[in-house]
């Protein structure tokens, strides 16, 4: 294998990219990186309105300028959609993301009830217009079988409409993995750091704040799957989950929930692949998977990496980075 690999346009299918002052500190982590990304919509104020939406895109795309990179947009779930809105919104938009109430940061106005009549109306109109369903799937249960709880609405959903795309977000069990195979229109997108931590990095040992996330990171052989998928199944995509919070936020008696991995992403999962014999297969995995589940069409973006090692730091700004300190093999030039 060469010392040299070229990514050709790769893609973040899931990003929080915040908004003022964060937004101006970390997204270029992220424009510089990738071709295009996907921007959650969990800001402190969640984007439901179509100018809240071309505000936040606008806001972007300047900061950006230069960068040959395109936001996707979403937008936060509500059962309240009308079709007008939905007919409106839909040209402007990749994906609107669901998020149970209270879930994760920013979720409190999130679904209460995901099986409501009303929320049978808006996914109807969703699968009539072709916008995307992409879900923070947790229930509120105990906290390692949440997600394997929510398994059984992606099967109602995933049943009751067929024509609906519905992308699981950041799946982090073995029981996601397998349950890809359940469904046509069911596609998932899977982290960096799934990829390479279990609880026990999180809590095992002492408590490591700048790994707490939602969803919590589980078991060994969760890992092991996401990995094995990662590398073979084109049901997967790449989707950072890169979720800044300034360290006063995640050192502190509360601690706020989100891995901070855009800086570092491409390197580390070119390590990966590379370890894995896989290299081949990494364009699939950051960039082809995603084109083909979301019918992209990018503008195209090279990032080269060269097999040369840099020490990451240990924050950018004022958030602390993933793999803080460590060694990577490989560098973007
Ligand atoms: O760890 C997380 N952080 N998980 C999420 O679902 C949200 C994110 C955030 O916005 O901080
Ligand atoms: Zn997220």
């Amino acid at each position: 294998m060469s010392d040299f690999i070229t990514i050709n346009t790769p893609l973040d299918m899931h990003v929080h990219l915040r908004e003022k002052d964060m937004l101006k500190k970390v997204v270029k982590y992220t424009s510089t990186n990738f071709a295009g990304a996907l921007v959650m919509p969990n800001l402190v104020s969640p984007i439901t309105t179509k100018e809240a939406l071309m505000n936040y895109k606008n806001e972007i795309m300047k900061l950006t300028k230069g960068d040959n990179f395109e936001p996707y947009m979403t937008l936060f779930l509500r059962d309240d959609y009308s079709r007008e809105f939905l007919e409106e919104v839909k040209d402007d938009i990749l994906a609107i993301k669901l998020y149970p109430a209270g879930i994760t940061t920013n979720s409190e106005n999130g679904a209460k009830d995901l099986r409501s009549d009303k929320m049978m109306k808006v996914f109807t109109t969703m699968s009539d217009l072709g916008i995307t369903l992409s879900v923070h799937g947790e229930s509120n249960g105990f906290v390692m079988d949440r997600e394997k709880e929510f398994l059984d609405f992606f099967d109602f959903c995933a049943k009751k409409f067929p024509k609906l795309k519905i992308i699981m977000e950041h799946i982090t069990t073995k029981d996601s993995v397998d349950f890809l195979n359940k469904y046509d229109n069911v596609f998932a997108t899977i982290t960096l750091h799934h990829l390479l931590i279990t609880l026990d990095d999180v809590a095992g040992d002492m408590l490591r704040p700048h790994l707490f996330c939602k969803p919590i990171a589980k078991r060994y052989e969760d890992r092991d799957a996401l990995l094995e998928a990662s590398l073979n199944n084109k049901k997967v995509m790449f989707g950072s989950d890169s979720a800044p919070h300034p360290i006063h936020k995640k050192e502190a008696c509360g601690c706020a929930a989100g891995v901070f991995s855009s800086p570092i992403a491409i390197p580390k999962l070119t390590q990966i692949f590379d370890e894995n014999n896989k290299l081949d297969s990494l364009n699939d995995f950051i960039s082809l998977n995603a084109k083909k589940i979301y019918n992209l069409n990018p503008i195209e973006k090279k990032i080269n990496l060269q097999k040369k090692a840099f020490i990451v730091p240990n924050k950018y700004d004022d958030v602390v980075v993933f793999c803080a300190n460590e060694e990577i093999p490989w560098s973007i030039i």
